[in-house]
């Protein structure tokens, strides 16, 4: 598919395989959502029994889940960390936001530069509803909320731009969102046209589930009991799929690496492994 400026196109049922439907989320408390289902493996309470009995079902098959959401969340935090402290940048854009919960990405680059600017995305109705606990920004700075479809990125673009400077550096945060993307809606060409969007010396960071980080066995019985109880659907990427979503920029270093072992902080770590990629590159 083809992505021009005015806007992904998006996928129609039929060219959406497994049902993951482009468009706002609607609220069904009988499926899994990918949201609430991350908020209980984070230990959090906005989630309903369809969401727990899901990712009971990932434990059974991966008892390292509940670490890789864990392990995830905190490379969210330093990779912003590292974006406001060595990279300057006072500019977010985070798709795939998640219901709020510790080390929101306004509260960490704040902390470190309290006039920065955080765009935050997601298409689900539950973090929409929890939106307010995003908007308590800084007074120097300032956030804002989209609700919207990754897939729908002119969209976005365009609505991002009332808040940020799209002629200033702008990092864009894809964390734990791209597996929810299914090939067929063409992931690459949506990444493409959020780099083409910001000016050279902008960031990428996107974390995915990993196609080699999980044995093969497990991976399809995981991917299997989603198909059965979840409104989204999962795709694991190799690690050439996911450093293609990186063309145009320069990885900074470890590179792509699993989650819990980018720039981790003196004395952290092993504790587990991730089942998910991570990188963070600047645009050339
Ligand atoms: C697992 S959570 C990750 C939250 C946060 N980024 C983190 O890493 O801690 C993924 C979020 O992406 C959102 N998401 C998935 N597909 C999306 C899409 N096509 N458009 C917008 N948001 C999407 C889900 O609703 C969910 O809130």
């Amino acid at each position: 598919m083809k992505h021009d400026q005015k806007g992904a196109e998006m996928t129609t049922d039929e060219t959406a395989p497994g049902g993951n439907k482009p468009g706002p989320l609607p609220f069904d408390t009988t499926k899994a959502h990918q949201a609430r289902g991350y908020d209980y493996l984070l230990g959090g309470k906005d989630n309903y029994a369809a969401d727990r009995a899901a990712a009971d079902a990932w434990l059974k098959i991966d008892p390292g889940m509940a670490f890789t959401a864990r392990a995830n969340r905190a490379f969210l935090g330093r990779a912003v960390r590292f974006l406001a402290t060595e990279a300057g940048i006072r500019q977010f854009l985070d798709i795939g936001t998640g219901i709020p919960t510790a080390g929101n990405t306004h509260e960490v680059a704040q902390a470190i530069a309290p006039e920065s600017r955080v765009v935050y995305v997601d298409y689900d109705p539950i973090v929409l509803a929890h939106a307010r606990a995003l908007l308590d920004s800084s007074e120097a700075g300032a956030t804002e909320y989209i609700d919207a479809d990754l897939r729908d990125t002119g969209t976005i673009l365009s609505r991002a731009a009332n808040l940020l400077d799209f002629t200033k550096p702008v990092a864009v945060t894809l964390m734990s969102i791209l597996h929810a993307i299914p090939d067929a809606d063409d992931p690459h060409s949506i990444v493409a046209m959020l780099l083409d969007a910001v000016p050279s010396g902008s960031y990428l960071a996107i974390s995915q589930f990993g196609e080699e980080l999980m044995p093969a066995e497990a991976r399809e019985a995981l991917l299997g009991s989603t198909r059965r109880t979840s409104l989204q659907q999962y795709t694991s990427r190799t690690r050439e799929q996911v450093a293609r979503f990186f063309d145009g920029t320069d990885l900074v270093e470890p590179g792509l690496v699993p989650v819990e072992e980018w720039r981790l902080d003196p004395g952290a770590g092993g504790e587990g492994k991730s089942v998910y990629w991570c990188a963070v590159g600047r645009k050339r």
